[in-house]
């Protein structure tokens, strides 16, 4: 009988949606709209598409932009990409040959592994992470060699000396993610260099996943993104950024982001893309213009009821029996570890079962996510109230 292959089979399922399931099934089943589950486990705020970006796309559809266009985006957005680092990080890229918009950060993130790796070749992947990132390794029939921060002081660190041990002679490729979903971690410049150094040294490539950029909370002007690898990249780096339209401008179902890269990787994404999508869809890129253009009052709005979610979160979690927490610097999600806690996913089904609040498990983010939970805050206060005072209840049970 004819198989599914031996590398299809070996992507692991997501353990998020796993437990996303059951908590779809549990509403399925409960006709009060009250009684529905506190749903806190996926990585997107509950705020509609601002309407200025919903009319963009409406005129660009009235405009004709509803035809396939190049297969590294449409130019007008490349270029508003452009202004957009020139702007917001003084750093000047061509938009003909160094930015691609991509159909997603996901994809962005597919077609850059697919660019690098070959089959058998590793990748090392900074985890606790989105599990996207590993599962897109393995789908290039690659290794990921998953190496976890390390909680040390309240902060997460990176360790370099994992690092080094993490190295083989199939190393090509390092991926981080900063600021990092599920940690909140956010990599400082010195970090940052210290990577770059680590790629260089090894003639890896580096992939930094910025798609959180723009939810970053610890200067005292909230909007100001968070330090980007590009800006202390040369042009000529083996460095790859990953970005989205999903997150900043609440626009996770339009499926549109972007990837910069070395000039010969850029070429090779658009080149792939072809085969892959062809291109993000053309009335989706000129909404996202727009979200660049227009997009920044909203984005601090955002922000500042993300930090005050947050905020408060982090004071409820810190007051629960068994739980520490550090504070996240970025993204919209807690960490919170539970101490005594060794099966993750166990406790986040009987959370669900027995509260209706449903968290994401740690382990389902790779090395590292073992007794931790992860609480997106992205949501509304009355939501945000309920689930921690549940969650306090079960764990003082
Ligand atoms: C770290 C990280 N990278 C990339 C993405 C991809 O976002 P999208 O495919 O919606 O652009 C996500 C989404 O959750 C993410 O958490």
């Amino acid at each position: 009988m004819a198989q599914v292959s031996a590398s299809a089979l070996a992507v692991p399922h997501s353990r998020i949606r796993e437990l996303a399931e059951l908590a779809i099934r549990m509403d399925e089943s409960t006709p009060d709209p009250n009684d529905k589950v506190l749903k806190l486990y996926f990585g997107e705020s509950n705020l509609p598409t601002p309407e200025y970006i919903k009319r963009a796309a409406q005129k660009a559809m009235q405009d004709g932009y509803t035809y396939y266009t190049s297969n590294a985006g449409l130019l007008s957005t490349r270029r508003m990409i452009q202004r957009y680092y020139e702007d917001r990080h003084q750093v000047a890229l061509d938009p003909e040959s160094e930015i691609v918009v991509t159909t997603s950060g996901v994809q962005a993130l597919n077609v850059a592994i697919r660019c690098v790796l070959d089959p058998g070749d590793e990748a090392i992947v900074l985890t606790p992470a989105w599990p996207n990132q590993s599962a897109n390794v393995s789908m290039s029939n690659a290794l990921p060699r998953e190496v976890p921060h390390v909680l040390c002081g309240g902060r997460f660190n990176i360790d370099f000396t994992a690092l080094e041990a993490a190295l083989s002679s199939r190393t090509r490729l390092l991926i981080y993610t900063s600021p990092s979903n599920p940690l909140g971690w956010t990599a400082t410049v010195e970090e940052q260099k210290q990577l770059l150094d680590f790629a260089r040294r090894h003639d890896l490539w580096l992939l930094a996943d910025e798609v959180y950029e723009r939810l970053y909370y610890v200067p005292a002007k909230l909007g100001t993104p968070a330090p980007s690898i590009l800006k202390l990249a040369t042009r000529d780096d083996a460095v790859i950024a990953v970005q989205s339209f999903s997150k900043s401008y609440c626009m996770t179902g339009w499926r549109v982001g972007w990837l910069t890269a070395r000039k010969d990787l850029a070429a090779r994404a658009t080149m792939l893309n072809e085969f892959i999508i062809s291109h993000a869809p053309s009335f989706s890129q000129r909404a996202g213009e727009s979200a660049l253009e227009w997009g920044e009052n909203t984005l601090r709005q955002m922000l500042a009821e993300f930090k005050i979610n947050r905020d408060f979160c982090l004071a409820a979690l810190r007051k629960m029996k068994r739980v520490t927490v550090p504070e996240p610097e970025g993204a919209f999600y807690l960490f919170p570890r539970i101490q005594g806690m060794t099966d993750s996913f166990g406790f986040c089904k009987q959370l669900l079962l027995d509260t209706k609040v449903g968290l994401a498990p740690g382990v389902a983010f790779g090395a590292g996510g073992e007794g931790y939970v992860r609480i997106c805050y992205a949501s509304e206060r009355s939501i945000l109230e309920k689930a921690m005072q549940r969650l306090s209840d079960f764990l003082a049970g």
